[in-house]
């Protein structure tokens, strides 16, 4: 483990000209399926605002824009300039930095979101500093939430997408659900680490975080929305009766701990 982290070229580059992630959680209806989730599972966690709020891989701030409208103190870390720059404009202070080396003073926020960055630390040395990370700029008691993206999501995504039956593909969600990475180059994704729900409340618990919670983002319906909207012939609106479906059922899942294993993103929610 080096003193200083680098991020991964091919990360950089995805989010820093391949991908706009500006428009993930907002252009597709399965973005906003998880937008509208991680919204809702988040405010039933927060304190009242305002409180202090440091969004580690916030990227271009589509959750620090609506925390900051619920009138919190938002304060953005991403290593992707672009996304610092976006963010800025949405309102919040941001500024370029690595999850695994948290430009800020300890016990300095009553709440750290880490979501995005455990997407991309393949190595589990990585996920352990980043998560050590947020536990040590947290308050006593405050609230941390981590994101993952789900191990079978890929198999859901290109069963909706059908790219599932090309050998290209195939192979490469054959070795994400084996050993959970992903390595660049593969399938039109950059490198990613896959979590089950039981390895990602394990990596909490190891961080020294209590009270560990895993949500299922999206549910088990999100798959149709993607199927629906990809060969549907249009954007979904969302008051689609199969968006809606697919709402209730991921409300629905809440009770339900087995059917994590279906969600697109795991929320893991924890105090310090
Ligand atoms: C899929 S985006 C998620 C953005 C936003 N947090 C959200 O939930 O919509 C993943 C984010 O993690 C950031 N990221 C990747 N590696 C990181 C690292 N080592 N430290 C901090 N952020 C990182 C990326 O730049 C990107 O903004």
């Amino acid at each position: 483990m080096s003193a200083t982290p680098q991020v991964a070229p091919e990360i950089l580059q995805f989010y820093g000209t391949d991908f706009d992630e500006a428009t993930r959680l907002t252009g597709t209806a399965d973005g906003r399926l998880e937008l509208v989730r991680t919204r809702e599972l988040l405010r039933r966690q927060l304190p009242g605002a305002p409180a202090d709020v440091l969004d580690v891989g916030g990227g271009p701030g589509v959750h620090a824009a609506w925390l900051a409208r619920d009138g919190y103190r938002v304060h953005l870390v991403d290593p992707v300039p672009r996304h610092v720059e976006a963010a800025l404009g949405a309102g919040v202070t941001a500024e370029v930095g690595d999850a695994r080396a948290l430009p800020v003073a300890d016990a300095s926020y009553d709440v750290a979101l880490v979501l995005g960055p455990l997407y991309h630390l393949l190595e589990r040395d990585d996920r352990d500093r980043a998560l050590a990370e947020a536990r040590r700029v947290t308050r006593p008691g405050g609230l941390v939430a981590a994101a993952a993206i789900g191990r079978y999501a890929s198999v859901f995504e290109h069963t909706a997408t059908t790219l599932l039956a090309r050998d290209r593909v195939h192979d490469a969600v054959r070795d994400i659900l084996a050993t959970g990475r992903h390595e660049p180059g593969r399938k039109g994704f950059t490198a990613a680490y896959f979590h089950t729900a039981a390895g990602l409340e394990g990596e909490l618990r190891d961080a020294g975080l209590g009270d560990v919670t895993v949500y299922g983002v999206e549910g088990p319906g999100w798959g149709q929305v993607k199927a629906v909207e990809q060969h549907g012939g249009g954007p979904l609106a969302a008051d689609h009766p199969v968006f809606e479906a697919a709402l209730c059922a991921a409300r629905l899942a809440d009770g339900c701990p087995e059917l994590l294993a279906a969600a697109s993103h795991l929320l893991a929610v924890a105090r310090r």
